[in-house]
């Protein structure tokens, strides 16, 4: 008897939907309760009570005025060409090239690969109309490092563009990184400092030992 009663009680005063019909923001929809209290005529004459305003018309938000035709935003220079350097807002440190190998392994690696070589898992997995191309092979070492900017800021033919998901600066560190892993891939012995060249040779000569005892071990 007590059970039906709390029962009762429980659906009777648990089932009231003024909670539900009341004045709230909706989300990206216009609300009574907004518009009501506070009303906003957006720029194409509507009366607007949305939880987030329209932004005026030439407006731009604090922190965010860019000169459009900065070479930092377009990856171009004055003439219209392709930076063949990074500019000046950025410097390249160690740091900077860290930055690019942490964003490019999130955003680039999975079509492009670790190694850039176009090997990426959805690339092995996927159907591809044009298959996702190697960022190391030769012709793309003489390309400006705009290029990389821009392809991967603005999208390349069927692949689309990550400026509306980083920054930047995050997009110049990433061509920067390219360039690295165009290097690693392409790296000439001259260029090796003396040190680097007697390790190597150390390394070659300890692997050589190793495979020649390696049989006599496994008997
Ligand atoms: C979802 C897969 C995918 C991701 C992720 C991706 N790309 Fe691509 N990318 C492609 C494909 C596919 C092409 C070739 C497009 C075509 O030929 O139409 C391409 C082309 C390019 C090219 C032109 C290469 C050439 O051959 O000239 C560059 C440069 C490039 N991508 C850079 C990047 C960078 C930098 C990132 C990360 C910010 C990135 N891509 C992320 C699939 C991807």
């Amino acid at each position: 008897m007590t059970g039906v009663a709390s029962l009762a009680v429980l659906t009777l005063t648990g089932c009231r939907t003024d909670m539900w019909v009341q004045q709230k923001v909706q989300a990206q929809d216009s609300s009574e309760f907004y518009a009501l209290a506070d009303p906003v005529q957006g720029f194409d004459g509507k009366i607007y009570g949305d939880g987030s305003r329209p932004m005026p018309p030439n407006t731009i938000a604090r922190g965010r005025l860019q000169d459009p035709n900065d070479p930092f935003v377009t990856g171009k220079d004055a003439s219209g060409d392709l930076l063949t350097k990074l500019p000046p807002q950025v410097k390249l440190t160690r740091e900077f090239l860290n930055l690019g190998q942490e964003k490019y392994n999130i955003f680039c690696a999975q079509c492009h690969g670790r190694a850039g070589d176009g090997m990426g898992m959805i690339a092995l997995r996927g159907q591809w109309p044009r298959p996702v191309p190697s960022l190391v092979r030769e012709q793309l070492l003489t390309q400006p490092i705009g290029y990389f900017f821009s392809s991967g800021k603005y999208g390349f033919g069927i692949m689309y563009g990550y400026g509306a998901r980083m920054t930047d600066e995050e997009l110049w560190a990433v061509a920067a990184y390219v360039r690295v892993l165009q290097l690693s891939q392409n790296a000439n012995l001259k260029d090796l400092s003396p040190e680097d060249i007697e390790k190597l040779a150390q390394a070659q000569q300890a692997k050589r030992s190793n495979q020649a005892t390696a049989p006599m071990q496994e008997n």
